[in-house]
């Protein structure tokens, strides 16, 4: 069959790709293949349909019996329903300061979800036992909002990587002081892939209970899902979402891509590939003089320290972000669809702008 005529024009290079995020990739095209097997015919709305069930049952089989899927547009919005799903409307998320809940949500959690972010400085996106208890005290304090939740993300915003030890000691000291545990898991599978684990090892089995589970940086178009691991601790999610402009009439396109990508091992080969270029890109970065790493590289990201006229000279043969402009640190991100000849072009350039 020929493939359906469209008027549309292409208005990009499809083989130029940057460093500057992993949305930046379009979509995997097995995600796009599933979209278009859903597509055709009537299906119910708003999540009542064959595809969403379907997501209920792979959801289960990665994240055990009682785990619930709530598929919702984007990654914002999956952890504004989710922590509003854990707090009252006294209550507080310890966080940390990096976390993309504090600084890239444009304040959604605080004006939409009406939550108190309470956050603490780490040294590499993670946080403790001891870093959390700089914030979780006050319950009976009447001035202070109540820290309900800790929210952690799995990778977190700087590319490094909990280990299921550490996911542990952090629910249960949450857990001790009555807080719940949410984790921002846009990268879980980037963490899944480093730990070599079962997602579940250092989510349901560590104690977490609710997460936000990224599709989007993973090969979706878009597409993610608030995954409730424990029934007991939320409340009212499907109204949550919502009210909270989350709930897609048609549901069953999000929730096929979510499937396309977990129903096998697509979400692990996607994950594990832009890892992989982030190692290469990090070995790469080493053998350059005068470039420093910052972070762990243990997801799909390399931050580094480099001159800014190196850098802005980069930046005009590749795509990038600077993360912290005034130190001269930047971000290097790797997708799916990064190639090796993606990154040995760049590291070339580095080389070269750096000699300079
Ligand atoms: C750690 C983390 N959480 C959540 C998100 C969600 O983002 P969005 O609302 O853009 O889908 C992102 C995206 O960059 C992220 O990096």
């Amino acid at each position: 069959m020929n493939p359906p005529r469209t008027d549309a024009r292409r208005h990009h290079d499809p083989d130029v790709r940057g460093f500057a995020s992993d949305n930046y990739a379009g979509a995997h095209p097995e995600v796009l293949a599933a979209l278009a097997l859903a597509n055709g015919g009537h299906q119910v709305a708003y999540g009542e349909d064959a595809y969403t069930e379907n997501l209920q049952q792979v959801i289960r089989s990665h994240f055990g019996p009682t785990a619930e899927a709530f598929p919702v547009f984007n990654g914002t919005g999956a952890n504004v329903v989710a922590l509003q799903a854990v707090t009252d409307r006294w209550g507080a998320v310890i966080c940390a300061e990096s976390a993309h809940i504090n600084v890239d949500e444009g304040g959604a959690p605080e004006r939409v979800g009406g939550i108190k972010l309470l956050t603490v400085p780490t040294p590499d996106g993670k946080l403790t036992p001891e870093l959390i208890d700089r914030q979780a005290y006050g319950w009976e304090d009447e001035h202070r909002a109540m820290p309900q939740v800790v929210s952690i993300a799995q990778a977190t915003e700087l590319g490094t990587v909990y280990t299921p030890d550490e996911m542990r000691a952090l629910c249960e000291h949450a857990h001790a002081h009555g807080m719940k545990v949410h984790v921002d898991g846009s990268r879980l599978a980037n963490a899944a892939a480093t730990l070599d684990v079962p997602m579940r090892t250092f989510t349901n089995a560590a104690g977490v209970d609710l997460l936000s589970l990224g599709g989007t940086k993973n090969g979706a178009l878009f597409g993610e899902a608030v995954v409730v691991l424990n029934q007991d601790a939320v409340s009212h999610m499907k109204h949550l979402r919502k009210l909270s402009m989350q709930l897609a009439s048609k549901m069953r396109f999000v929730s096929v891509q979510l499937e396309a990508l977990l129903a096998r091992d697509l979400w692990l080969r996607n994950a594990r590939h832009a890892n992989e270029m982030a190692q290469r890109l990090a070995e790469g970065v080493r053998a350059v003089h005068g470039v420093e790493i910052l972070h762990p590289v243990q997801a799909n990201a390399v931050f580094a320290r480099l001159p800014h006229a190196v850098t802005e000279r980069l930046q005009k043969r590749f795509r990038f972000y600077f993360w912290d402009e005034a130190a001269g640190d930047v971000r290097w991100m790797c997708a799916f669809d990064t190639t090796e000849d993606d990154v040995d072009t760049f590291v070339a350039a580095l080389k070269e702008e750096m000699a300079r």
